[in-house]
C-alpha cells in the first residue's frame, strides 16, 4: 500500500490488550482500571492480520498495554504467525518472559523489544510499581533462548535516567542487544508527567562520549551509535525533533479495533463494524491509509488524547 505522500506502508503494530501488570507513570493513568474490557476477540485479531497480510504488510509487531497479559495469547500467536513468513515482533515489559520466551520463539516471534527504563530496583519500583528482578529474569531468558533481534527500550526520564544511562548502554558491550533511549512523548492523560520529566536524548551523547556513529536501519526512528568493539548498538529516539515522518512506513491498530494511521494524530478509523467481512475490512484499511497525515505537530503543542496504554508505542 502506498499512501498519498508516496510512502510504502509495510509495518503494522497491533495492540492486543490495554491491560498491563505494571503502571509506568508516563504510560498508565494511575487510576486506570484494568477491568474495562473492549478487547477484540481472537477471531477479530486473526481477521485483521489476514487483511494486513493481503495488503502487503511484511512486519507485524504485537504491543499492549502488555501483550502477554492477554488471555491465551500464546495460542493466538501460534496461529497468526503461521499465516505467513514475515517479521513477527513483540514489545513487552519482560516481566513474564521467564515463562513465555521459549513459547514465543516456538510460535514464530523473531524480534523482541523489552521495556526497561532503569536497572535500579528502587527507581524501577517507584516508576512501575513492580519488581525489577522479574524484568531482568525475562531479559536473561530471552538471551538464553535466542531471537533474531533483541532490543531494550529505555524511556528517558528526568531525575531517574541520568544515573542509569551508562549502565544500560554498557549492556551492548556484553550482549548482542540494541539499547534504545526514547525521549518521553506527551501522550494522553500522562502528557503532563511527560512534559515535566523530559530529558533530551542529546544528554546521552554528552555522557557517553565514546559512542561512534553505527550502521543505521531503514525506516527506523532510532539513530544508532556504537562503542568500540561492542556487540550491540545504542539508539536514540527523538520523536519531538525527528524528521522520521517522511520515511514512516507504519500503521497501528488499537486494542479496541481502531486503525491509527499516525501515532501523533487523533485520526482513528473504526474497523469494528467490518471485522467479520474480509473484503470490507481491507477496503476500510486502504481508506485509512489514504488519510495518513504527512507529519506530526508535536512542536506546535498538538498532542493526542488517547493513552499510550491503548496504542502500544
Ligand atoms: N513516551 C515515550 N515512550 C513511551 N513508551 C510508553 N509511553 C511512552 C511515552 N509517553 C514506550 C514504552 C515502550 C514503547 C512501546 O513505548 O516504554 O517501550
Ligand atoms: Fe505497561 Fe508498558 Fe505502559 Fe509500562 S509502558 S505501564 S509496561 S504498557
Amino acid at each position: 500500500m502506498i499512501d498519498k505522500f508516496d510512502r510504502k506502508i509495510t509495518y503494522a503494530r497491533i495492540s492486543l490488550t490495554e491491560k498491563c501488570n505494571l503502571k509506568c507513570k508516563y504510560c498508565m493513568p494511575q487510576d486506570f482500571c484494568n477491568a474495562k474490557n473492549n478487547e477484540l476477540s481472537d477471531e477479530e485479531i486473526k481477521n485483521i492480520v489476514k487483511a494486513l497480510l493481503n495488503l502487503g504488510i511484511n512486519k507485524i509487531r504485537f504491543t499492549g498495554g502488555e501483550p502477554l497479559m492477554r488471555k491465551n495469547v500464546i495460542e493466538l500467536l501460534n496461529e497468526v504467525c503461521s499465516f505467513a513468513q514475515i517479521d513477527w515482533a513483540i514489545t513487552t515489559n519482560g516481566t513474564t518472559l521467564k515463562h513465555n520466551a521459549l513459547a514465543l520463539k516456538k510460535a514464530g516471534i523473531k524480534h523482541i523489544n523489552i521495556s526497561l527504563d532503569t536497572l535500579n530496583s528502587q527507581d524501577y519500583k517507584n516508576l512501575t510499581g513492580a519488581d525489577l528482578q522479574n524484568a531482568l529474569d525475562g531479559f536473561y531468558k530471552v538471551l538464553d533462548v535466542g531471537f533474531e533481534k533483541i532490543k531494550i527500550n529505555a524511556v528517558l526520564i528526568k531525575g531517574i535516567s541520568e544515573k542509569q544511562i551508562e549502565n544500560l548502554a554498557k549492556l551492548t558491550l556484553k550482549y548482542n542487544v540494541d539499547v534504545r533511549f526514547i525521549e518521553l512523548m506527551p501522550i494522553g492523560q500522562c502528557a503532563e508527567y511527560s512534559k515535566e520529566h523530559l530529558l533530551k536524548a542529546s544528554y546521552v551523547l554528552e555522557i557517553l562520549k565514546d559512542l561512534k556513529i553505527a550502521n543505521q536501519d531503514a525506516h527506523a526512528p532510532a539513530k544508532y551509535y556504537k562503542f568500540n568493539g561492542a556487540m550491540g548498538r545504542v539508539g536514540l529516539i527523538t520523536p519531538m525533533s525527528c524528521n522520521f515522518c517522511s520515511e514512516c512506513n507504519r500503521i497501528r491498530i488499537t486494542a479496541d479495533g481502531k486503525l491509527k494511521p499516525c501515532l501523533h494524530s487523533d485520526i482513528e478509523i473504526d474497523l469494528c463494524d467490518v471485522l467479520h467481512n474480509q473484503d470490507l475490512l481491507e477496503k476500510r484499511m486502504q481508506q485509512a491509509i489514504n488519510i495518513k497525515p504527512e507529519r506530526h505537530y508535536l512542536n506546535e503543542n498538538i498532542y493526542i488524547k488517547r493513552n499510550m496504554s491503548c496504542i502500544g508505542g
